[in-house]
């Protein structure tokens, strides 16, 4: 089987690229691999072909798409809301038409499953709403990410395209062979203050809870869906199932920093910046449980552990 996987330089990409090196031919597609292909390249024992472009060429999209290509996985992307923002025309552009060019060249030369990679934010981020979020409720986006996403969703789902959709929530985890602890979200920041020896520091009383699911998690249910192509179309919600409260998340990375890196690590809460709040937000994860047979296994102390005891000295 061919895939041609976009986004192959960026966090999920490179975890699929390895995880997936050995039993597909895979193509990467991605405007800015840099120096992580030489790495990648290593780790997938030059099986894998790494091309760097955009996914808004469309020449570039046919001269590989002409060579048969049977699945498109697409996680190519300009990053979250605050990536967005900064470049709304680079995000506009590479969400919407870059998704659209995909798609009507995965038309053109008859791809048997197009599977992309939507996010929790297109059902929304700063509106409260009833909790578990479900496949069958509204998308009511209400940020520029989420409704790049949004849009992008609908046009998948209006074209004549056999494809899986994965709404995901926030993910997290350790790239095999990268040692790297990625710039994010919470986890990211307290591993990072756990290996420096700082302190984590937690907006108001960290009651915020958010829900995260490990990287390898995602693999596997890419792993699922490319096992069975013959499936319906159909739209997923991928998280943890459970929501942890950032407190908690800080306690853990303290705990688990203590026993890896040595140090004693204090919580320091501080009085939250405007906007840095957000209501909670669960989505189910039945549907992919009942459907593909999936269900997250790793547990986020295992996850956090694992980034610890792989880190090496972050980015400052
Ligand atoms: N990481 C998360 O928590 C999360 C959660 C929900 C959804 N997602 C989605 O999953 C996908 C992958 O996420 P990630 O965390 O690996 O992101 P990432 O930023 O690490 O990787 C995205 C990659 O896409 C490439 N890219 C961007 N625009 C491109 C273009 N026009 N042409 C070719 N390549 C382009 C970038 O160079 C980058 O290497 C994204 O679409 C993201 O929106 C991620």
């Amino acid at each position: 089987m061919k895939i041609l996987i976009t986004g192959g330089g960026g966090f999920i990409g490179s975890v699929l690229l390895i995880g997936l090196h050995d039993k597909y031919e895979i193509i990467s597609l991605d405007r800015d691999q840099g120096p992580r292909q030489t790495k990648l390249q290593a780790l997938t024992k030059d099986k894998i072909t790494f091309v760097n472009g955009d996914i808004r060429d469309e020449v570039l999209l046919d001269n590989l798409m002409q060579k048969g290509i049977d699945v498109v996985i697409h996680f190519a992307g300009g990053g979250g809301n605050n990536a967005c923002m900064k470049d709304p025309a680079l995000a506009v552009t590479s969400y919407v038409h870059g998704t659209h060019l995909l798609l009507k060249k995965s038309l053109k030369y008859n791809i048997k499953r197009f599977i992309f990679s939507s996010s929790q934010a297109a059902y929304s981020t700063f509106k409260a709403r009833e909790m578990p979020l479900t496949e069958d409720m509204e998308l009511m986006p209400d940020d520029l990410y989420g409704a790049l996403k949004a849009v992008a969703e609908h046009e998948i789902r209006d074209s004549q395209l056999k494809f899986t959709t994965l709404r995901f929530a926030n993910v997290y985890g350790y790239v095999q062979g990268f040692n790297e602890i990625r710039k994010g979200g919470a986890i990211e920041n307290f591993i990072k203050a756990a290996y420096d020896g700082s302190d984590i520091t937690i907006f108001g009383k960290g009651e915020q809870k958010i829900d995260y699911v490990n990287v390898n998690d995602v693999l596997h249910c890419i792993e699922i869906i490319l096992n069975d192509l013959s499936a319906g179309s159909d739209i997923f919600n991928i998280g943890s199932g459970k929501l942890v409260s950032i407190m908690d998340i800080a306690k853990t990375a303290a705990e688990i920093g203590r026993e890896v890196f040595g140090h004693q690590i204090n919580i320091k809460t501080v009085p939250a910046p405007e906007g840095k709040i957000w209501p909670d937000r669960l989505i189910s994860i039945d549907k992919a449980n009942r459907l593909l047979k999936w269900k997250p296994l790793v547990s986020l102390s295992d996850g956090i552990k694992q980034i610890m005891t792989n880190a090496e000295a972050p980015e400052k």
